[in-house]
């Protein structure tokens, strides 16, 4: 009989995929190494089991020992398959950036998962770096596992990813393009295959809000290129003791929109549904396209899975509140074709403070004004305030003491043009006919939202 003793022994020998239509442009043969194929559905497992049995190895996790990492998800799932089978407990720290499924997941399989907040500095306590160092000091016979500086995470791309491409190749890989965060990846496969072949070139993907690029050229780490981004998996506010930075070729960053729209083509173009990083390579490798000659071998590796994005990157609403979906936005109804269902209104005669009121319960700016015969005037928060300066009673008026004139109305077919020149400083909005007695408001933020 031909079986598994147990789930850790079906890690890794994961596939090598030719890439067909999304890589039309480029002449050497694009290979993917698919880690979704791994039983936690992504390349994680490797170092997951790897920084464990090393920790065992060593006496730094003990039996019946509790396991803290501050995780994305991905190194948490195979810490978790590792934890069940070797007989741990796991708490994953992780940060409120991530996707809900990836939390779910990990509370599938049996993981406490700590959730803390994104856009704080490294060193604040809150920080998912800094809960999880706390953790493992309060918690009696725990190991703190660390992905970013513990060497076991290298050392199992070393001994298993980077054998296994070269080995599917025949050793003929000539590049290889991978996303990096903790950098166990890119540096476990580089030294490994430039050991095998120093002119192997190996290429990181980085993202915009991340220091490595900028690190690598210049040897500069500069607070500057760091803010928040939405990508996942990927780049890095810190540099970690796993970047190997000396076996990186060079460093390509892809945006946040292109990372998620590549996630998409990647899916619908080849059928190979992998996670947000996956995306950002596939884009990143075509921003390298002039470093790759035909004939060459190039080799991108995909991390994870698109299961754990369908809330994000492959869900509609989620990318178009981003302005993610490429829209061809032409006219006054493109602009409004998403907008909530019905138009926010006060009556002429409300009071000011209900007009305020339902303002701030739309976060909205102007309001147009309504009677018995239809739009009668408008409010905006710049009329407001000027009427504020003269009356501090204000709020008890009536609305059409203080209303402007009513905002102009356009049909739907009017050009994006034109709308965004009928905004002014006196008129502060739109209204759009959709000639089926309802309308719709146009602002200043929707045009902008819409650039
Ligand atoms: C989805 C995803 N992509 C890319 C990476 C980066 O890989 P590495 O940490 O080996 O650099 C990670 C690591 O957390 C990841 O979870």
């Amino acid at each position: 009989m031909n079986y598994a003793e147990n789930i850790l022994q079906t890690i890794g020998n994961t596939p090598l995929v030719k890439l067909n239509t999304i890589t039309r442009d480029i002449d050497a043969l694009v290979l993917a190494k698919v880690e979704t194929f791994n039983p936690g559905n992504s390349v994680k497992d490797r170092m997951a089991v790897k920084m464990v049995e090393d920790a065992e190895a060593d006496g730094r996790l003990k039996p019946g020992g509790t396991i803290i990492e501050g995780t994305s998800g991905n190194t948490g799932m195979g810490l978790a398959l590792a934890a069940i089978v070797k007989g741990y407990k796991l708490i994953c720290v992780i940060s409120d950036k991530q996707s809900q499924e990836k939390i779910d997941i990990l509370r599938a399989v049996g993981a406490e998962v700590v959730v803390c907040p994104t856009n704080v500095e490294p060193d604040d306590p809150r920080s998912y770096y800094s809960v999880s160092k706390r953790l493992s000091t309060e918690i009696p016979n725990s190991w703190y596992v660390n992905q970013y500086d513990n060497l076991s995470n290298t050392l199992a791309h070393y001994e298993q990813t980077g054998p296994e491409i070269w080995e599917q190749t025949e050793g003929k890989v000539d590049h290889f393009v991978v996303g990096v965060g903790t950098g166990g990846t890119i540096s476990g496969v580089g030294k490994f295959l430039k050991e095998k072949n120093p002119n192997v070139k190996i290429w990181g993907i980085d993202t915009y809000g991340s220091v490595f690029k900028k690190y690598h050229e210049t040897g500069e780490f500069d607070e500057n290129e760091i803010y928040p981004y939405i990508t996942e998996g990927i780049g890095e506010d810190i540099l970690p003791e796993n970047v190997d930075f000396k076996i990186i070729d060079g460093f390509t960053k892809v945006t946040d929109k292109d990372a998620a729209i590549y996630t998409r083509k990647l899916a619908r173009e080849e059928g190979v549904f992998c996670g947000n990083s996956a995306g950002a390579a596939v884009k990143g490798l075509l921003q390298l396209k002039e470093h790759f000659k035909p004939g060459e071998v190039v080799v991108v590796l995909f991390h994870d899975s698109g299961t754990r994005y369908v809330g994000k990157m492959f869900n509609d609403d989620w990318m178009r509140d981003r302005g993610f979906l490429e829209q061809d936005i032409k006219t006054a109804s493109d602009l409004v074709a998403h907008a909530e269902k019905d138009l926010i209104t006060v009556r002429t005669e409300e009071l000011v403070a209900h007009a305020i009121e339902r303002m701030k319960q739309y976060d909205i700016s102007q309001l147009p004004v309504v009677d018995t015969e239809g739009f009668a005037g408008s409010l905006d928060e710049s009329t407001l305030f000027k009427a504020y300066i003269d009356n501090k009673d204000l709020a008890h008026l009536a609305v059409r003491e203080i209303m402007q004139s009513p905002f102009p109305i356009v049909k739907k077919g009017t050009s994006l043009d034109e709308v965004s020149r009928m905004i002014n400083r006196e008129n502060k909005a739109v209204l759009v006919d959709l000639e089926d007695g309802s309308y719709r408001i146009i602002t200043k933020h929707d045009i902008i939202s819409a650039i």
